[in-house]
């Protein structure tokens, strides 16, 4: 694999990935890499502007082409401001959440789209060819997941939960949805099972990442 190399988490509500991306940051730093964390929406100053448009209010405030652009006019800056230059130093880039979000929850969850030929489009304007290396799909059941996003967000003042108030069978889409992506791209899926203890989606993940590196190595 190239040096820089940009790794992405993606998952439902409350399959930790946060958490994982802290952890898999902090092995990362111990072998000696640099690292650079950026997340989407949100990771600029800008970014942070149209994340709060994004995840605060009522869920039906924007249409969906709307919803979608300010998704991939945060993309844009993220990949310019953050991800492209850490690439260009050599750099490990780990984003929380990046293009398969936007797949998963406007495209399968929310449902309004024919086809994904609006996010295609729109990818190709933002990031060219360019594409993650790896990608973590952390996958928990809707239910358990959306049981800890709401016990996390209480008594926390939490006004992020545009996306929590969609129903059940939002989620179910998204999270059937991201498991579709995952086999169209087996090489650069590696998908997790996120509802077991957090040491152990940890382990997982270094396993996993370590067999993806030997096997880059071999080719
Ligand atoms: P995030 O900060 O990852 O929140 P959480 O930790 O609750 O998962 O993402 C904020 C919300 O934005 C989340 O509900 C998922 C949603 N989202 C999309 O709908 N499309 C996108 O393209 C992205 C990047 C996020």
């Amino acid at each position: 694999m190239k040096e820089g190399h940009f790794i992405t988490f993606e998952g439902g509500e409350g399959s930790g990935k946060s958490t994982q991306l802290k952890l898999f940051a902090e092995y990362l730093a111990n072998s000696g890499k640099e690292v650079v964390l950026t997340r989407e929406p949100g990771a600029t100053e800008v970014g942070k502007e149209i994340r709060r448009l994004l995840v605060e209010g009522d869920k039906d405030k924007f249409d969906e082409i709307t919803e979608t652009l300010l998704f991939y006019a945060d993309r844009r800056i993220n990949l310019t401001k953050i991800v492209f230059p850490a690439l260009k130093e050599g750099k490990v880039v780990l984003s929380d959440r990046f293009n398969d979000s936007t797949i998963a929850y406007q495209y399968y969850g929310a449902a309004k789209f024919k086809n994904t030929e609006v996010m295609d489009t729109l990818y190709k304007v933002v990031a060219g060819d360019f594409k993650p290396d790896i990608t973590f799909l952390l996958d928990i059941d809707v239910k358990e997941g959306l049981e800890r996003s709401f016990k996390k967000a209480q008594g926390m003042e939490n006004k992020e939960l545009r996306f929590e108030k969609a129903d059940i069978s939002f989620h179910e889409r998204l999270r059937n949805g991201y498991l579709e992506l995952a086999k169209k791209e087996p090489e650069r899926f590696i998908v997790i099972n996120a509802a077991q203890e957090v040491s152990k989606v940890r382990d997982d993940i270094i396993k996993a990442y370590e067999a993806h590196q030997h096997k880059e190595e071999r080719q």
